[in-house]
């Protein structure tokens, strides 16, 4: 039992009022405080023990930062066990002597999780890397992994793009021609919420994988996600790669521009060869919680009014929706049409290929053709609330030129809006519907 005795004597010697002070004591009470104290000692080392330890645990235990919320510890050594080198390497392995073999980040993510399947679908070899955060249900990117990646038998690590010692342990064991790289820090309204997860994912992260990327040897030849949201306030339309893009109107923007001037930096230094894909509002079965499509569908289920938003002087919002697939053949096609990095043991030898490409469908739907596409598909009629569209990071307009993206890709979308959400909500309903009736 704890005595409270060194507490309370201690306690005693505090003034009852400030700037009084206690008489003194008689050296008999010092020599008997004194005793007393030494019974403490024990206790003391035993609390400051258990102090250090609690310090101890923090720091050797803590990822090497916190994005948006992570489940769950995980260390880079956790990784390295006898059998997790040989599923990397059984899954890099690509089916003929031409395939590629690709370090799919995101890939627990909606596109990335599809282009995996894709890729391995047509022979290459894949590896998967994510680091399963909560931004949205970290259940939908689990069934993602179980339904899509583990089927098709592509293996998928549970990492940080932050964690160096990872990706060049990665890079070590497989000789990756291709990076396409889908991880980030997605959304443009929880950059008000969590900004420092788009910097860490989204500028942080990638300067990590760039620098392993640029440092192995041959240095593979990157396909990275930029985004529409770059055009930020550009009224110009359709959007051209060559209108201005300085005006980003949320800090997910801004990180992805930054992140295409990074990607610059390292193919003029490096000689890495780097292709930032400009996709525009993407949608599909597996797609993303956070979406208005989806969380529309989702609302008009449950009956729950639907806010609608319009610009200023009652202005249409509409957004160039691009169906997966559409986007998954651009995807391919900027793989395979990338050249090879000129760079290696982190020096360039020579000029790089450096794209960057509109992904798009070209065909601006407005908000409420969306609505009403969902009415039909659910059949349910919505309660719809008209609100001023909030300054917070969207725009109200998105229109893709895709010149670029056919000349360069051979870059040609098939699916429009109302027929890529019959099988967006097709999927919806058997995934909420399948896993619990009603539970949508
Ligand atoms: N879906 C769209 O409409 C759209 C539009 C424009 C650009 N993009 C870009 O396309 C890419 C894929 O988007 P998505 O819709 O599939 O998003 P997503 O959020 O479903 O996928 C991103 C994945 O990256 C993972 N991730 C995030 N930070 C990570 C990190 N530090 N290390 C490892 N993994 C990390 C997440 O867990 C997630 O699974 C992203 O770069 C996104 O910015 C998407």
């Amino acid at each position: 039992m704890t005595s409270l005795k060194p507490i309370l004597s201690h306690i005693d010697n505090i003034p009852s009022t400030p700037g009084k002070f206690k008489p003194e004591k008689s050296p008999l009470h010092y020599l008997h405080h004194r005793l007393r104290l030494h019974t403490t000692l024990p206790r003391i080392t035993l609390w400051t023990l258990v102090f250090l330890a609690f310090i101890f645990l923090f720091f050797f235990l803590s990822p090497p930062y916190t994005a948006a919320p992570r489940r769950g510890l995980r260390t880079t050594a956790t990784y390295f066990g006898s059998g997790w080198e040989n599923q990397v390497k059984a899954s890099a392995k690509p089916r003929s002597r031409s395939g590629h073999t690709v370090l799919v980040t995101g890939a627990a993510g909606f596109v990335g999780s599809h282009a995996s399947v894709a890729l391995k679908h047509r022979g290459d070899g894949v590896v998967g890397l994510d680091n399963f955060n909560s931004y949205y249900e970290v259940s939908l990117k689990k069934a993602r992994k179980s339904h899509l990646l583990d089927r098709a038998g592509v293996f998928i690590v549970d990492g940080d793009i932050n964690d160096a010692v990872l990706l060049r342990k990665l890079f070590g064991i497989v000789h990756f021609t291709h990076v396409l790289h889908l991880a980030a820090q997605a959304g443009v309204r929880y950059a008000m919420v969590n900004p420092s997860s788009y910097i860490k994912s989204n500028v942080d992260g990638f300067v990590n994988l760039l620098e392993v990327s640029k440092s192995v040897n041959p240095q593979p030849a990157i396909v990275w996600a930029s985004s529409s949201s770059v055009y930020g306030l550009n009224s110009k339309v359709p959007f051209s790669e060559k209108d201005r893009t300085d005006q980003p109107a949320s800090l997910y923007a801004a990180t992805k521009k930054a992140g295409e001037e990074i990607a610059h930096t390292y193919n003029h230094i490096y000689g890495l060869s780097i292709t930032g894909l400009r996709f525009f509002t993407v949608y599909g079965p597996w797609g993303r919680p956070d979406m208005a499509y989806f969380f529309f569908t989702k609302d008009i289920l449950k009956r729950r009014t639907i806010s609608v938003f319009e610009g200023p002087d009652h202005a249409t919002v509409s957004r160039d929706f691009t169906y997966i697939d559409d986007i998954l053949k651009g995807c391919l096609s900027a793989l395979d049409t990338a050249k090879k990095s000129t760079g290696s043991g982190g020096k360039k030898k020579g000029e790089a290929q450096f794209r960057i490409i509109n992904l798009g469908n070209t065909s601006p739907v407005s908000v409420n053709k969306l609505v009403s596409i969902l009415e039909k598909l659910l059949k349910v009629k919505a309660k719809k609330k008209v609100v001023l569209m909030p300054r917070n990071g969207d725009v109200p307009f998105t229109h893709a030129n895709i010149t670029l993206a056919r000349k360069q890709l051979g870059y040609r979308p098939t699916t429009d809006l109302e027929t890529g959400l019959q099988k967006f909500v097709k999927w919806y309903l058997d995934y909420y519907g399948g896993k619990k009736k009603g539970s949508w």
